[in-house]
């Protein structure tokens, strides 16, 4: 198992240089020919007979680096998680949204790890209720009030995070919000607000930390996305709409560095299912045996083992990795009337949302409903 997990800690490097070949052969095949040579006699006949050369060579690296990372996922998924995952401890660790729900038990848990802990909150005090929680365990914490609707004060403060803590190895994009109303019963002031904390507030704390986890190639950025930013839902169109445009920053930007060679920086788009947060009080699922409402703390182990083992994606439940590829395949016709027969389109009927006090604020809140779950 050892030899294994060794060869496991080689696999990224390897899959980074056959992907690092299928890039550099892609860029001569289709950049413009400025170093060709094309004016001798027949030379457009030898030009043509390079590029089918160059393009047989491409799909030939392209196949092989297919069939290796194919092996590596396969790999993935035999070796036990724990001869994966990266070692954490002294790193920062940046959360938004620590003050309750899947922060706060994100934040506790990579605090037990012994990373250096940065909470953001737009409310102070549930942020200082998670911070206490952690110093109690004797971690290290720092606490920031930071409304991350707000561009400006999201530049300020990361400035006084890397003046008074220093370089961010992991930020996790985790606060959200919801309105759950029908589109047009939804304020434009609410839909504003809801695309500012839950995409736009990514964009700004990305651009705060990003350039020198470019430099240093070396950091890895957490998108909290939803199942809701996979599956358009009723009443949920604000809400689906930024989450879904959290899949495709998280996706680009994957591109994005790996274009640029920057390996050593990692991404992880986490997708859960509804979550017992509070934070969609009232919704109901119809089929709980087959979908049951996630405890948070269930929710919030799969995040960091997913974190720890440098995944790209995690949807929670596993059965959404399904629903996800069944959606991919049927006509849209045919997935509406899947989903009316799940229930989803009375799903938000009932929904209240926050109104009673936060049930993660309870540490015997731990009470794992995985599979066993209720409606929420
Ligand atoms: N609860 C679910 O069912 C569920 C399911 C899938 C994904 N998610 C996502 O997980 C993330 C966490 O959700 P949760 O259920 O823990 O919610 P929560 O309401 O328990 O926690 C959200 C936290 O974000 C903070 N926050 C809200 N607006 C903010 C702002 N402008 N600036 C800074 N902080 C702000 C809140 O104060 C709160 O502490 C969200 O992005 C949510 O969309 C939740």
């Amino acid at each position: 198992m050892v030899a294994a997990a060794s060869s496991e800690n080689q696999m990224p490097r390897m899959a980074n240089n056959i992907q690092a070949e299928v890039t550099n052969c892609s860029n001569n095949v289709l950049a413009p020919t400025p170093n060709r040579e094309p004016t001798a006699p027949n030379s457009n006949d030898q030009t043509e007979e390079r590029s089918y050369l160059e393009i047989t060579c491409e799909v030939i690296y392209t196949l092989i680096g297919l069939l290796y990372l194919l092996l590596e996922a396969t790999m993935k998924c035999i070796i036990p998680t724990k001869y994966q995952t990266k070692d954490v401890k002294g790193y920062v660790v940046l959360v938004t949204g620590a003050g309750s729900g899947i922060g706060r038990r994100l934040a506790i848990k990579f605090a037990e790890l012994g990373c250096k802990m940065v909470l953001w909150d737009i409310n102070g005090e549930l942020n200082e209720e998670t911070a206490v929680i952690i110093r109690q365990k004797g971690g290290n914490v720092h606490t920031f009030v930071c409304d991350v609707s707000n561009r400006n004060g999201i530049y300020r403060t990361a400035e006084k995070v890397k003046e008074r803590v220093g370089f961010v190895d992991i930020l996790i994009n985790n606060a959200g919000i919801v309105t759950g109303t029908n589109l047009l019963d939804c304020p434009d002031q609410a839909i504003i607000q809801t695309m500012q904390v839950n995409i736009l507030a990514h964009f700004w704390t990305i651009k705060a930390f990003l350039p020198e986890m470019i430099e240093r190639n070396s950091g890895h950025i957490v998108t909290i996305s939803s199942a809701a930013g996979v599956i358009g839902l009723n009443k949920l169109t604000e809400y689906c709409a930024s989450k879904f445009a959290c899949v495709g920053l998280d996706e680009s930007l994957r591109f994005e560095l790996g274009m640029l060679q920057k390996h050593g920086v990692h991404m992880t788009l986490a997708c859960p299912y509804y979550t017992d947060t509070g934070m969609f009080e009232g919704a109901q699922t119809r089929f709980p045996s087959i979908l049951p409402v996630l405890d948070t703390e269930f929710v919030a182990e799969k995040i960091v083992q997913a974190i720890l083992c440098n995944q790209e994606v995690l949807y929670v439940p596993r059965i959404l990795y399904f629903i996800v590829a069944l959606k991919g395949v049927l006509p849209a016709k045919c997935w509406s009337l899947v989903l009316r027969f799940t229930g989803s389109g009375q799903l938000m009927d009932h929904f209240s949302g926050r109104t009673k006090s936060r049930p993660e604020n309870s540490e015997n809140h731990s009470k794992i409903a995985n599979g066993s779950g209720r409606a929420l």
